[in-house]
């Protein structure tokens, strides 16, 4: 079997996973009744439509939460009080390489703490237990009903949302791999800005990123966002122009890596010498709001109020930097210190990038909705000891949000010619990748 590299910055991650695993088995036991057994399915492979080509395959975070095994086709069968079993699917394949590309280290340890069973096609899973008794949960719910498994039982709401609800908490296991996603990902952005202020097009800095954290495009955990000067205020920017812009302003890379299953996400903002000297400085501003931010995690803090910091934050740049005529009160009240910053302050984080459960009220469901002020939050969860979320704020010259302001009450508020000056400088974004202590946090992105 081909085996990826074992890191060097996890010395204890065998013992951790081991324990990780413990964890799983213990809290799946407490949610299953007695008797009761729960199929966890990593996801089949899809095509595009009409083509024989494969599409990228992301196994379902509930599986790859005890496996980091990142195949097709591969399953947990978990029932209380049994050592969880693993039917690991390999095909027969000249076609392609089907091993496993299993973190050398943590391969033992899944011998240890799974019963694995090796099967060569999905068709031998039947033979191994009574599928039409378990629970399901995973994407091809088609499969799962040819086995007998009855429509209640697939994906069912009593299991997914307490299962949801805990990936916000991580074990020790999944913060170190998020620590070594963290430090790669710096790595990658180091020679994103270096490429950057050497003339490099955003194609070259994605490749640059690419080949400094050793990943291949479909490794990474989201797709790279790399924009130079006004692609910067687009915040989900897909596109990496092969054109060197000459005398560019400032570079937005939003970017990550992913550790068995873990990414980082991580945004850094980096003007050159040609930056205008007002972005310049609300860069330097940004910076020091989001380390503010980070400031004010600790246990029982509603996220939202990290959101409203960053907000008032903004208004304060705003006004700091006379963009704005008024008080930042004033900015915030009437919402327009919210067309500079669209987004929300960030997410949760773990195996998905915008990982599942940030509106949930409890472990046995319900939502907490978003403020109507800002809808496009992911998170309004209280905060909790070993919780993983990101924090990135940003200040964004969008044409398209400030067109309205322009055109109404809210036109004598601002400098618009100071804005039409800074529109070609973009957006900015700070993001890093906090985990909550006992007592506050700890920067996963900042060591
Ligand atoms: N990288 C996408 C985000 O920051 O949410
Ligand atoms: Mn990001
Ligand atoms: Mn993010």
């Amino acid at each position: 079997m081909t085996q990826i590299p074992a890191s060097k910055a996890n010395p204890n991650k065998a013992s951790s996973y081991a324990q990780h695993v413990a964890t799983l088995v213990s809290k799946y036991a407490q949610l299953l009744a007695e008797g009761q057994s729960v199929l966890i399915h990593s996801g089949s492979e899809q095509h595009y439509f009409g083509d024989d080509r494969g599409i990228v395959f992301q196994a379902y975070g509930h599986f790859a939460h005890w496996l980091p095994v990142n195949r097709p086709d591969q399953f947990v069968l978990v029932k209380a009080g049994d050592t969880p079993r693993y039917f690991q699917v390999v095909p027969q394949d000249f076609w392609y390489d089907q091993s496993l590309q299993i973190d050398a280290e943590l391969e033992p340890v899944i011998h240890e703490v799974f019963d694995v069973v090796q099967l060569s096609s999905i068709e031998e899973v039947a033979e191994q237990a009574d599928l039409t008794v378990c629970d399901y949960l995973g994407p091809n719910t088609a499969w799962a009903a040819a086995q007998g498994i009855s429509p209640a039982k697939l994906n069912a709401p009593a299991l997914l949302a307490p299962l949801d609800f805990a990936r916000a908490v991580k074990t020790e296991y999944e913060i170190e791999q998020l620590r070594y996603a963290n430090q790669q990902g710096l790595v990658g952005h180091a020679a994103a800005a270096e490429c950057f202020l050497a003339g490099g097009s955003e194609y070259e800095i994605h490749n640059a990123f690419l080949q400094a954290c050793s990943l291949l495009e479909y490794e990474t955990p989201y797709t790279n966002i790399v924009g130079l000067d006004a692609n910067a205020a687009v915040l989900h920017y897909q596109h990496k122009s092969r054109v060197r812009v000459s005398n560019a302003q400032l570079l937005l890379i939003d970017a990550g890596s992913r550790v068995n299953g873990y990414g980082s996400d991580i945004t850094r903002t980096t003007p050159s010498q040609h930056c205008h000297p007002v972005m310049d400085s609300l860069i330097t501003g940004m910076e020091a709001l989001e380390l503010a931010i980070v400031e004010s995690v600790k246990p029982g803090v509603p996220y939202p109020t990290l959101h409203d910091q960053a907000i008032a934050g903004v208004a304060s740049l705003l006004v700091e930097h006379g963009i704005a005529k008024v008080a930042k009160t004033e900015l915030v009240e009437r919402r327009i210190a919210h067309a500079f910053m669209p987004h929300g302050v960030g997410h949760l984080l773990g195996i998905q990038v915008h990982d599942v459960g940030g509106h949930q009220r409890s472990a046995s469901g319900g939502r907490i909705e978003p403020p109507a002020h800002s809808p496009a939050l992911r998170t309004t969860r209280m905060l909790s000891e070993d919780m993983v979320f990101t924090v990135e704020p940003g200040l964004y010259f969008i044409p398209m949000l400030l067109d309205p302001l322009r055109a109404g009450d809210a036109r004598e508020v601002l400098n618009w010619p100071l804005i039409d000056e800074l529109i070609p400088s973009g957006g900015i974004r700070i993001e890093d990748n906090i985990r909550v202590t006992a007592t506050g946090a700890e920067n996963l992105t900042r060591g």
